[in-house]
């Protein structure tokens, strides 16, 4: 089997060092991103009068014959013909003949792989932004049925202040925002054509660049041939941006878990989102919820992974940079089947909104009411932290809750203290009450809600 490239040759590596060099099996995934690039660069050696309209015809014949292939996954790909670029090369000129050689005209591999990733990358991260979408309208719809429900808000993982459930919902929305932001922003530099760098300095033929990008469909065309082939700033961007997206859904996940276990018992996820366990029959396991958890090491592993191949290469192409494919495949494969999972999981899930609201009749997360309440009075802030902090623990001794203490006991502590008191104490109050710009209160989350629709629409 003699290689496209193997004129200088006098022998063949053996076939397992072949196999060793070879990408096929991995950027096969790019077959009509490859496809594409070459159709659009034929077309334009045609209007540039680089090929004969007749050869552009027939070449184009194949390229579409094999595309049409490609589509119903007819291509049999082979390790001897290395990667996704050769591989279709030889299968064109085996469809058409030897005119077939001619499309590699004023191209070179570098700026060809090149193109696929842009297009490639385009392509999806255009749905991980509908599928970012999708999400944060289904935390708006799970948020908008929770205004009201009460809810303990953490800090330390310790009970802090009560909040309303949406709120803390729709601080996720907020995170998902950003992500898509940054998702849409990265697009500038993704929707850039390498293609006509040729293998690192351009080429003779007098090509047109613009034509070509604007038959792929690209805003714009990288100005300089070199960074065109060799950078990759525009895949690990998208690792980024990806890593920092799984970050938020972990952290969420957690929450999913803890919120699911007995001791919170806040959710219950749907048995279509859960799993059992083989040994102990009456487990429900947040498997999703963990495994979107645990995903998140391969998608941050893949970033570093990516950063450390490129961060000594010299200019321009090496074949080192063949090693950004599976990363990103595999980044792209994770986040959309964890988005996917973490909406439909939200979505179906329950919501134990009685329980929810018990839990902050039953703890001291009011105590911020009650140091805010004598500030409010005149009382030092300091001071009144310090009164309050006493009847906690008075509380504490007594085996109440500061709503449970009668006014005697309250006034002794501070004779700021009056009956309004067991108003200003109630969870429910102190959520209202937190009207300030972007805080719980039921206003504020409601005027949250509304801007989170404006975006979305
Ligand atoms: N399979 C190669 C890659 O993925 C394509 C580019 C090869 N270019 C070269 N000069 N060997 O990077």
């Amino acid at each position: 089997m003699t290689k496209l490239w193997g004129g200088r040759f006098q022998k063949s590596a053996e076939q397992w060092v072949d196999e060793f060099g070879a990408s096929i099996g991995f950027d096969q995934t790019l077959v009509i991103e490859d496809l594409d690039g070459s159709i659009a660069h034929v077309q334009m050696l045609g209007d540039c009068n680089i090929l004969p309209s007749d050869d552009v015809q027939a070449i184009l014949g194949g390229l579409v014959q094999l595309k049409k292939l490609a589509l119903e996954n007819q291509l049999d790909f082979i390790v001897a013909n290395e990667d996704i670029h050769l591989n279709l090369e030889k299968m064109l000129i085996d469809l058409i003949g030897p005119v077939g050689g001619k499309l590699h005209t004023g191209r070179s591999r570098n700026d060809q792989v090149a193109t696929d990733m842009h297009l490639f990358l385009k392509n999806r991260v255009g749905e991980i932004i509908e599928l970012i979408d999708l999400f944060q309208q289904t935390l708006v719809t799970q948020a908008e049925m929770h205004i009201e429900t009460l809810a303990p808000g953490y800090t330390h993982l310790q009970r802090a202040q009560p909040i309303s459930f949406a709120h803390h919902l729709m601080a996720y929305f907020w995170m998902l925002e950003r992500d898509k932001d940054r998702f849409k922003d990265s697009m500038k530099r993704i929707d850039i054509s390498p293609l006509g760098a040729g293998a690192l300095a351009g080429t003779t033929f007098p090509i047109d660049r613009q034509i070509a990008a604007n038959y792929l469909g690209f805003a714009n065309v990288y100005e300089n041939s070199m960074d065109a082939v060799s950078d990759r700033d525009f895949i690990i961007e998208f690792l980024s941006n990806s890593s920092m997206m799984m970050a938020h859904l972990s952290r969420f996940a957690e929450e999913i878990i803890l919120w699911s276990s007995s001791e919170f018992n806040f959710i219950e996820l749907d048995d279509s989102f859960s799993t059992g366990s083989s040994i102990m029959p009456q487990k429900k396991n947040p498997d999703m919820a963990e495994l979107i958890r645990g995903k998140t090491g391969r998608v941050y592993g893949n970033l570093m992974g990516l950063l450390t191949v490129i961060k000594g290469l010299p200019l321009a192409y090496n074949k080192d940079m063949q090693e950004d494919k599976e990363g990103m495949f595999d980044t792209v494969h994770t986040i959309v089947g964890s988005l996917k999972i973490f909406e439909g999981m939200v979505r179906t899930m329950v919501v134990h909104t009685e329980r929810l609201h018990n839990t902050v009749h039953k703890d001291f997360s009011n105590a911020t009411e009650l140091a805010d309440y004598l500030a409010a009075k005149g009382l030092p802030f300091r001071e009144a932290h310090e009164v309050t902090g006493k009847l906690v623990f008075l509380c504490i001794q007594r085996g109440y809750f500061l709503l449970d203490l009668p006014i005697e006991d309250l006034r002794k502590a501070s004779d700021l203290i009056e009956s309004d008191i067991y108003d200003v104490l109630s969870p429910l109050a102190a959520v209202r009450r937190r009207n300030s710009l972007g805080g719980t209160g039921f206003d504020q989350v409601k005027i949250q809600i509304a801007e989170a629709k404006t975006r979305l629409a």
